[in-house]
């Protein structure tokens, strides 16, 4: 069934429903809490399904789960926890965002992981929205994320971008469906690239996005410093 963009609905216990293109109405987005340890296993599992190949830091359940454990640890107003839940209980996407502490002003979002079998359904999308309007609340004015390639996706991938950074990012192509193309699809722009970040010809691609409207939070152009 189709619904018009973003009639939301929030229940008490801070459960979203939000009605999205093609999100059945049964998935919901909820915070992650540290007692649910299925559903913390289940975030464990679908991060280690989509970046264990790649991220160092992640090789196997244990230290997949430490990791989420430890963003549990975290809690309101420094790190936001959001899992998409079919209506079946199973997790189906996990959405991080920690307060990078400039006066609440900038949120990282990371990581950001959707379960391979419910991809291009709108639940990306949806825990994004999510975590913007939430950080939208703390008076928030950008989120921005790293996006890496690790696998030569893109034309930024497998070269040597020095000297001209610059001139390489303006003129990035997407070879092989690499997710920055989702973030620009959400409205994230491309505001950086860190060379290398994660090996020879491996960079970090940064992305951001505006949250807030001029006089939403109350601060403006003229009286920001
Ligand atoms: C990237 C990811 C989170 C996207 O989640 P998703 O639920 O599939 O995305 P959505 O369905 O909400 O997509 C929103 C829009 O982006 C588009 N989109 C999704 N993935 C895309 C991609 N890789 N390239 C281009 N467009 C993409 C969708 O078609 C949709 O477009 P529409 O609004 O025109 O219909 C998911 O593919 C994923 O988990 N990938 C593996 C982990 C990963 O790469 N995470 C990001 C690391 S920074």
């Amino acid at each position: 069934m189709l619904f018009i963009h973003h009639p939301d609905v929030i229940k008490p216990g801070r459960i979203v429903l939000r009605a999205n293109t093609k999100m059945t109405q049964a998935t919901r987005i909820i915070e992650l809490k540290p007692d649910d340890e299925t559903a913390v296993l289940q975030t464990a599992e679908i991060l280690l399904e989509a970046f264990g190949g790649r991220a160092p830091e992640w090789p196997d359940i244990d230290s997949t789960l430490k990791y989420v454990r430890g963003s549990l640890a975290q809690t309101d107003p420094e790190r936001i926890n959001l899992v998409a839940v079919a209506g079946d209980g199973r997790v189906l996407g996990y959405a991080g965002g920690t307060n990078e502490g400039n006066g609440g002003f900038l949120w990282e979002l990371d990581p950001l992981v959707v379960i391979a079998d419910s991809r291009r359904l709108g639940i990306g999308r949806t825990l994004v929205e999510e975590v913007e309007e939430r950080i939208r609340a703390r008076g928030a004015l950008t989120l921005w994320l790293g996006t890496d390639d690790w696998a030569n996706l893109t034309s930024l991938g497998g070269t040597d971008l020095y000297p001209d950074v610059l001139g390489h990012l303006a003129n990035i192509k997407n070879l092989a469906n690499h997710p920055y193309a989702f973030y620009q699809k959400i409205g994230f722009v491309i505001v950086g690239v860190i060379p290398d970040s994660n090996g020879w010809g491996k960079p970090d691609i940064l992305m951001a996005k505006r949250v807030a409207q001029e006089g939403i939070t109350g601060i403006s152009r003229s009286t920001r410093p």
